[in-house]
């Protein structure tokens, strides 16, 4: 029976490659294995992701009031550890409120994940790592240096501006990377959701950096449009799948112009995948060996899977 449905099967996959237009598929356009997505069901995808919603809660949380996830959303906790460097940025007003709410959209994407759906499960909070020294290694690696004084995301409203992009950022690119793979109107109507309110957070933090990008860096010899350029160059170089970060100007033969919304050439966003979030996410470039912002690994049926196969 099982060797029947088998063939019926592979006939099928045989029938329909041989109406594929073969002109159409160039060996190009298939990803290298490490640039493949993790395949998993609708419902285990969108888990996978509140690993990185629940990192940005905390560190959009912490930043505006010093308090984080176990304190705010207790809830959402699901017997995982307290972070480990929770910390009141020194921000101005109008920053300060702007993290404020965007902490507060966090924890309310988090929770309309596990009430749109009884498909999918919580996890546990990963043990998330946002100390000022861990946070501080992603920019001495971004300009492969270590920086003097050390570098104090914290600091001031500039110093925060690209890291907490990124955070956006790559969540956001995950669920853009997931959402062709998401079946049914209810699981499809909750990664739209997250990538709406991803892309408007990633847009209001942009518009910031852009405002201030001729301003030179407390401390340093750089202004934050140089940081923002370098952060970029070491998410892709951490990835390891292309171009798709990117700084806030683009230079082109006769000049140069303002690249606040980075899009494809085709003006389709930029995509990622499980593994190319974990590699950075992780700081080490490997999806398979837990550091930095994660340094226990994250939680969920995707991340098993990930470990077991030794996914990298
Ligand atoms: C910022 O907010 C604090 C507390 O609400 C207030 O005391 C202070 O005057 C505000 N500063 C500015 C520059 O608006
Ligand atoms: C930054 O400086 C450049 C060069 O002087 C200028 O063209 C640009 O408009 C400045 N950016 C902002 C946001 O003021
Ligand atoms: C953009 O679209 C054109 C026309 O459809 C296509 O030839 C090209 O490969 C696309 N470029 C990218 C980067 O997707
Ligand atoms: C990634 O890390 C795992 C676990 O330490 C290790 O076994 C594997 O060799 C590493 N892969 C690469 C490409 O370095």
């Amino acid at each position: 029976m099982a060797s029947r449905s088998c063939l019926l099967y592979a006939f099928l996959v045989l029938f329909l490659l041989a109406f594929e237009p073969t002109s159409r598929v160039k060996a190009t356009d298939i990803p290298p294995p490490s640039c493949r997505r993790v395949v998993g069901s609708s419902a285990e995808l969108i888990q996978f992701g509140m690993n990185f919603l629940l990192s940005q809660a905390e560190f959009f949380n912490c930043a505006a009031t010093g308090e984080g996830i176990n304190v705010i959303a207790p809830d959402l906790v699901q017997g995982g550890p307290v972070s480990i460097g929770c910390t009141r940025a020194n921000l101005n007003n109008v920053t300060r409120a702007i993290f404020a709410e965007l902490g507060f959209l966090s924890v309310g994407l988090i929770r309309f994940i596990l009430q749109a759906s009884r498909l999918i499960n919580p996890i546990p909070v990963p043990q998330i790592d946002i100390s000022t020294v861990t946070l501080g290694g992603f920019a001495n690696a971004a300009f492969g240096a270590n920086l003097r004084p050390p570098f104090n995301i914290y600091a001031n409203t500039i110093n925060i501006l690209p890291g907490s992009a990124a955070f956006l950022s790559l969540t956001r690119q995950y669920y853009i990377g997931i959402s062709p793979y998401i079946v049914g109107d209810e699981l499809q109507a909750v990664v739209s959701s997250i990538v709406s309110a991803q892309s408007a957070a990633f847009g209001v933090i942009r518009t910031l950096q852009y405002q201030n990008e001729n301003v030179t860096m407390v401390s340093y010899n750089f202004n934050i449009a140089t940081y923002v350029d370098r952060l970029a160059q070491l998410i892709n170089r951490l990835a390891m799948c292309g171009d798709k970060d990117e700084g806030l100007k683009l230079q082109f033969q006769f000049g140069t112009t303002t690249n606040i919304i980075p899009f494809t050439p085709n003006v389709t966003a930029a995509s990622r995948t499980a593994l190319e979030l974990l590699r950075v996410f992780y700081g080490t470039g490997n999806a398979s060996l837990p550091g930095a912002i994660f340094p226990q690994g994250v939680n969920g049926r995707i991340a098993e899977k990930i470990v077991n196969l030794k996914l990298n």
